[in-house]
């Protein structure tokens, strides 16, 4: 540490009599030797006297590049640090006043300031020396250490924006985490529906097949009921009757036996006919061999026959390259059922029969000029049928919908089906 004469006159009165010539050489090195350390330390070290003012500095005041040490010896550590300032209120200044009264009363006082003038962050330490030489306003008082903690600050400050940069960095990924489980829960939520949608028209389908499977049961008792109950009998009546013939021809009485043989051929006759409409309510072998158009006309032909006292006009503008092969059971037996019932309940003296394709739809019609299905079910004392429920929900499983309604003029029975076709099925009638 450098210091002007005065620091020699100190050192002097600080080793007392002892002036021989080889203890004044030991303390001019040690003094030397503790100058050149301090010298080489990085922080500002100065020594201050009891009003503040500067006894000695380190070199480090030229390298701040606060001025010579012999310039700044004398000044106070405002002066020493802010040789020009001119501010009204320094913080520097203020800060150095109060750690100057603290370090009256404590004994150390410690302060850190980020300072414009030097443009450095400086934290500084004072602390007071032994108290003995405290009286004397000549002897120092206390040591200060400024040391310049800039680079700290700067770290800081990177480390604070650092974590600003990551708190806001993990807030959006909170918040992005947020938004995909938000997303999986809506996701689950879907999926969960659809399951249950699915569980629902699996029951549904279970629902129907067993529906199916007893009508399917249902209409076999009733073929084996009505083949037993007429046709049965009838051939029971005419096996006897020719058996009663070859008896009486036997006697020799053969004009005895004509009555019963016309009797015979009049009953077989009754057979065909009986024959003929089990067969038609059955699946007819036209369906499979050449398509629902022309099993609907053929349906028309015998249903036509078999009530020679309705009139029925038939329209079947569709052919069957018209009509996919998916629906042809179902347009078949949705005209068996429409049909069986205008013969059941309508009373009707006309019935008409259109099937067409207009673009993407097929459509079904059966109208007759009968009671309409509110005088007949009223009069029928409310028997429900499974006929009418039956069509639509065969329509409904086939992409179709069924209507039935009082005929156009307010008499007899509309019954309309309107089936949708997927784009390019089927073909069209003038394509075919
Ligand atoms: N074309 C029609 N004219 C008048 N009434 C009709 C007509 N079609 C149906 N109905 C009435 O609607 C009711 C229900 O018909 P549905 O076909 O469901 O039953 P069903 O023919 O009586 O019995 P099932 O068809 O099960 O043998 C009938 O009982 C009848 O009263
Ligand atoms: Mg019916
Ligand atoms: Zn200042």
């Amino acid at each position: 540490m450098n210091s002007d004469n005065a620091g020699e006159a100190t050192s002097d009165t600080a080793v007392g009599t002892a002036n021989a010539p080889g203890v004044r050489a030991a303390i001019a090195r040690a003094k030397l030797e503790w100058e050149g350390t301090v010298d080489a330390l990085p922080d500002l070290i100065c020594l201050l006297d009891a009003s503040g003012h500067l006894l000695r500095v380190n070199r480090v005041c030229e390298r701040w590049n606060l001025g010579s040490i012999a310039e700044v010896l004398g000044r106070d550590l405002h002066r020493l640090l802010h040789n020009r300032c001119a501010a009204e209120r320094c913080q520097l200044q203020e800060s150095l006043r109060s750690a100057w009264l603290s370090l009256r009363e404590e004994g150390t006082a410690e302060f850190e300031v980020r300072d414009a003038l030097l443009e450095r962050a400086l934290h500084v330490t004072l602390r007071r020396m032994t108290p003995g030489t405290a009286g004397v306003a000549s002897e120092p008082l206390a040591v200060a250490v400024v040391a310049d903690v800039t680079a700290l600050h700067l770290a800081r400050e990177a480390l604070n924006t650092i974590n600003l940069e990551l708190e806001s960095r993990v807030r959006a990924r909170t918040d992005a985490l947020a938004d995909a489980n938000r997303d999986l829960q809506n996701e689950i939520a879907r999926r969960e529906a659809a399951e249950q949608a699915l569980r629902r028209s699996r029951n549904e389908l279970a629902a129907l097949s067993r529906q199916l499977i007893s009508a399917q049961e249902m209409e076999r008792k009733r073929i084996a009921r009505e083949l037993h109950d007429s046709v049965g009998q009838q051939l029971g009546a005419i096996k006897y009757g020719l058996e009663r013939c070859a008896e009486l021809l036997q006697q020799g009485r053969p004009q005895d036996s004509l009555p019963i043989l016309q009797r015979a051929v009049a009953s077989l006759q009754e057979g065909m006919d009986e024959i003929r409409s089990i067969a038609m309510n059955l699946r007819p072998a036209v369906l499979d061999d050449l398509g629902a158009a022309s099993a609907v006309s053929w349906f028309c032909r015998e249903f036509a026959q078999s009530y020679p006292s309705l009139t029925l006009r038939e329209t079947v503008a569709a052919v069957d390259a018209d009509i996919p092969e998916r629906l042809a059971t179902a347009v078949f037996r949705s005209l068996q059922e429409l049909l069986n019932n205008v013969a059941k309940h309508a009373q009707a003296q006309n019935v008409a029969v259109s099937l067409a394709r207009t673009g993407d739809q097929l459509v079904l019609e059966v109208t007759d000029d009968g009671v309409g299905v509110e005088a007949s079910a009223s009069s029928a004392s409310m028997r429900s049928g499974r006929g009418v429920r039956n069509l639509s929900e065969r329509a409904e499983m086939t992409g179709g919908q069924m209507r039935l309604t009082a005929g156009a003029t307010g008499v007899g029975t509309q019954a309309r089906i309107e089936w949708q076709l997927a784009a390019g099925e089927g073909r069209k009638s003038d394509a075919a």
